[in-house]
């Protein structure tokens, strides 16, 4: 069999609808994220981006058609996928390294637990900070925690729910690189949820809005990275997802 260990998932959605009561969310979509792929899905507050991002991961599934992931069910590839939120959710009686080594999966010897655990925290750039409480963290530092504990299991698809939303807007910025950085290191498929534009065409790929439970707007980056921030073509790209979003009279 192929060795894909160094490689990202492929994520498949095919014909995927999710309701709740009678609230469509989501409606007939199909997408594919390759592997490798930086996707990032943007669209009003409420359009679904969080659900979908739940029926990737594997923690709900879709009320009709199918989602998978390398060509499994999501929830069969827990131990490749992992979740990374706008709050860190690190335990606050634990120190950082065990907070990281959290993501591990069982099993192992402490030591080995340990020496993964460290790694993570240099791949994020938060050496010396093991024996801290996340109380003496600054918000950014957490979140590279959250990051380190998402990393530290090597996942081929990382899912990142408006993760740098709670930051000021230089931590953001630094956080936006670590992020690509740890990307290209590591090679996972990443997909991210942000209500910042300007930060979806800055790292992504590819670029979707959702509006009324459908892709309807894909647009693809084809700049390469590092990325300018003044760069015509990515405000040019900017204003058109930004009009997508607001678009009037779309059923
Ligand atoms: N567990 C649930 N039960 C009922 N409705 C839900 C549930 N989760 C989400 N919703 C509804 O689905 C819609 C999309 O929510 P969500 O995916 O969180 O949006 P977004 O992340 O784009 O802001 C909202 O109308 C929300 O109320
Ligand atoms: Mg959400």
């Amino acid at each position: 069999m192929l060795d894909t260990s160094q490689t990202g998932a492929e994520v498949r959605l095919s014909g995927v609808e999710k309701t709740f009561g009678t609230n469509t969310v989501l409606s007939r979509l199909d997408l594919t994220i390759r592997s490798g792929e930086f996707l990032s899905i943007v669209g009003k507050s409420g359009c679904g981006k969080s659900t979908l991002l739940r029926l990737l991961t594997g923690l709900d599934q879709p009320t009709r058609g199918e989602v998978t992931v390398d060509g499994h069910a999501p929830a069969d590839q827990r131990g490749e996928v992992r979740l990374m939120f706008q709050e860190p959710r690190l335990l606050p009686w634990a120190s950082v390294i065990d907070n990281v080594a959290v993501g591990l999966p069982e099993g192992g010897t402490l030591a080995n637990r340990r020496a993964q655990a460290e790694a993570a925290l240099a791949e994020v750039q938060l050496p010396g900070k093991a024996q801290d409480w996340p109380a003496s963290l600054s918000g950014g530092q957490r979140q590279r925690v959250a990051l380190a504990r998402a990393l530290v299991s090597r996942p081929r698809l990382l899912a990142l729910d408006e993760p740098l939303g709670a930051l000021d807007a230089l931590t953001r910025l630094v956080m936006q690189d670590l992020i690509l950085q740890v990307k290209r290191d590591d090679g996972f498929t990443a997909i991210l949820v942000t209500h910042d534009v300007a930060e979806a065409v800055a790292l992504s790929d590819r670029v979707i809005v959702l509006d009324a439970g459908r892709v309807a707007k894909e647009v693809v980056i084809d700049l390469p990275h590092p990325r300018s921030k003044g760069h015509p073509r990515l405000a040019a790209l900017e204003a058109e997802i930004l009009d997508a979003i607001f678009a009037k009279g779309r059923d």
